[in-house]
């Protein structure tokens, strides 16, 4: 065997041996992963530039046809044609299949299985608050009530002097409120709406006014920083109180019920004279102060809750927002939700409504 024909047999077992892993492809591939056959594809076609590239062994092999004594260089180049073709087939066999694998595999990942079972997207629902918030506006708007939104940020006169809390007055302090520069400051109640309402539409007027608030207290059980109030004022000729426990009783009955009951105490307000806190009879126990023979909780076993103050509209508050009080009068109320929702679902922390957990939130739709 001449010293050439020994190189391009060299050649023929270097590929053979670099070609091991590739020749199994022929056969059987079902072991094979998608990335698997990616990698081997890859990997082929590494081969493939070292194995038949311009700088391949095979690729030499070729000039040393022209160095082979004349008589034998006829068979020489034959046997370098024949190895070439072997390796090309050999590697085309491979990348056709891998091919037609990955191809295959493909198909397969992206196969529909319509009978599956959906993902829905899951469905959004009011928050507990919203869902209460409306459900009074609604009993109010049937009462002949109009809805009043109005402004988060106000000025001190809004939420303190125009109704009747002037500098210097302790209920300045318990409602100690955010303040930003400008004398600006957000509202610490939503009865600076009686005042921005009358300006805005004069008397006679009948508005709810539901809306956040905010006061500096550290967040606990009971207390966030900002909560929500809904304001009610009443202003026309000859009302009386007998008219703002109607109201109140009427509404409160058409939460809770027809058996609901509700009582007045002497209280303190600036902004009315007289002023009340109202409470109703509990809606679990119903007044009785026991439940299912036990002390009931929302009332604490006293058989009412305490919700809101009330009274009549203060002559000076009138008279702010240039409504004649010898001519005029009015009676306000206000409450806040958080504490009504907490009641009326057994919340012992409040903190809960803002915390926006979804496990929570989902339980009150
Ligand atoms: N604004 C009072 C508060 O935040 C609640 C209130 C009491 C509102 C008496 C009224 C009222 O309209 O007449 O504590």
């Amino acid at each position: 065997m001449s010293e050439e024909t020994k190189q391009i047999e060299q050649i023929r077992q270097s590929f053979e041996s670099a070609f091991e892993r590739f020749a199994h492809l022929r056969g059987d591939t079902s072991n094979l992963s998608l990335t698997d056959a990616e990698t081997l594809q890859r990997e082929l076609s590494d081969l493939k530039t070292v194995q038949t590239g311009k700088k391949s062994e095979l690729a030499n092999s070729k000039k040393l046809i022209g160095r082979v004594v004349p008589e034998e260089r006829g068979a020489f180049g034959q046997l370098v044609q024949s190895i070439e073709r072997e390796i090309a087939t050999a590697i085309e066999e491979a990348e056709t299949n891998l091919k037609t694998f990955i191809a295959d595999a493909k198909v397969e990942r992206e196969r529909l299985d319509v009978t599956l079972p959906g993902t829905r997207p899951r469905e959004g629902h009011l928050h507990l608050l919203t869902i209460l918030r409306q459900k009074i506006e609604d009993i109010f708007v049937s009462m002949g009530y109009s809805i009043e939104d109005d402004r988060e940020i106000e000025t001190d006169y809004y939420n303190f002097d125009a109704l009747n809390i002037p500098e210097g007055h302790p209920a300045r302090e318990s409602q100690d409120t955010f303040y930003t520069t400008n004398g600006f400051a957000l509202r610490s109640q939503t009865s600076t709406v009686q005042i921005r309402a009358m300006e805005r539409r004069g008397v006679p007027i009948r508005i709810i006014a539901p809306g956040r608030v905010f006061r500096r207290d550290t967040p606990d059980l009971t207390h966030t920083p900002m909560f929500h109030q809904i304001e009610g004022l009443c202003v026309d000729k000859n009302i009386t109180m007998a008219h703002l426990k109607g109201t109140v009783g009427e509404w409160l009955r058409r939460l809770f019920g027809k058996e609901t009951r509700i009582r007045l105490r002497p209280s303190y307000f600036p902004f009315t004279e007289p002023s009340a806190e109202f409470d109703f009879s509990c809606f679990k126990c119903g007044g009785t102060g026991t439940f299912e023979n036990e002390r009931c909780r929302p009332c604490k076993g006293s058989g009412w809750i305490e919700l809101g103050g009330s009274g009549m509209v203060h002559p000076n508050v009138l008279r702010a927002c240039n409504v004649d009080p010898q001519i005029y009068s009015g009676f306000a109320f206000g409450f806040g939700l958080e504490r009504m929702c907490s009641l009326m679902y057994s919340l012992d922390d409040i903190r809960l409504m803002f915390e926006n957990d979804v496990r929570f939130l989902e339980q009150f739709k």
